[in-house]
């Protein structure tokens, strides 16, 4: 299933995203304010375990999301704000890396790094900002899948109709929870009206 988010605040954060004006640590910023509130809806009816901790008043079992039991795989390099952002809501989740480049004749994704962690049984949070035309998220998918994991939810800032459909279609198991569904792809296959290349404005490598 695919979730887009609907609240104003997430789509003034959105279009703050879209201008050229917002310079690379803001970028950064918003993506990650973004990225909480797709955690937020994501996990919304999540289950809870009981942990004993040390309160400030006697013993205590309390509430808590199974974090050591969650595993947050990002793209490079535009998923590392998201990454950040989910590592510091959920500060004991293990974190997992994947790095792709989409070659910009083709508009195929390759893999050149990957780190992901055991899977195995534990619930996946796949970062990626953009779906273009979702091969990214189709290859990190399937190759996350082969570590069987016992569930995936993908967050995602902006997609492309064309992208999440491939994305959805080739994996009807994942949950996709987006900011943003946008028109189309152009010619080059970018996002339109999108909000350019992810990477390069968060890294200051726009030319
Ligand atoms: C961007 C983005 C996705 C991919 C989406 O990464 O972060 O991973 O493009 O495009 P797709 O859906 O057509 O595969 P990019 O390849 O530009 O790498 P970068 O993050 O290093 O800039
Ligand atoms: N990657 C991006 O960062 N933006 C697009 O629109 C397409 C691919």
């Amino acid at each position: 299933m695919i979730y887009e988010l609907s609240n104003p605040v997430t789509k003034t954060l959105v279009t703050h995203l879209r201008d050229q004006r917002r310079d690379a640590i803001r970028f950064r910023h918003t993506v990650a304010e973004l990225t909480k509130q797709l955690v937020y809806e994501a996990l919304k009816d999540f289950p809870l375990i009981e942990k004993e901790i040390v309160p400030w008043q006697g013993d205590g079992i309390f509430s808590t999301i199974d974090e050591e039991n969650i595993v947050v795989v990002t793209v490079l390099r535009a998923g590392l704000p998201m990454l950040d952002s989910v590592m510091e809501l959920l500060p004991n989740a293990v974190a997992g890396f994947l790095a792709m480049k989409r070659d910009e004749t083709t508009h195929e994704s390759k893999l050149y790094y990957d780190r992901l962690p055991d899977c195995k049984g534990k619930n996946i949070l796949l970062v990626d900002p953009m779906v273009a035309t979702g091969g990214s998220m189709n290859d990190a998918l399937e190759l996350i899948k082969t570590k069987k994991p016992k569930r995936i939810i993908a967050l995602n800032i902006i997609g492309s109709p064309e992208g999440l459909e491939a994305v959805s279609s080739a994996h009807k198991d994942v949950d996709i929870y987006i900011a943003q569904i946008d028109e189309r792809l152009d010619e080059n296959k970018y996002i339109i009206p999108g909000l350019g290349d992810a990477g390069d404005r968060a890294y200051n490598t726009l030319e």
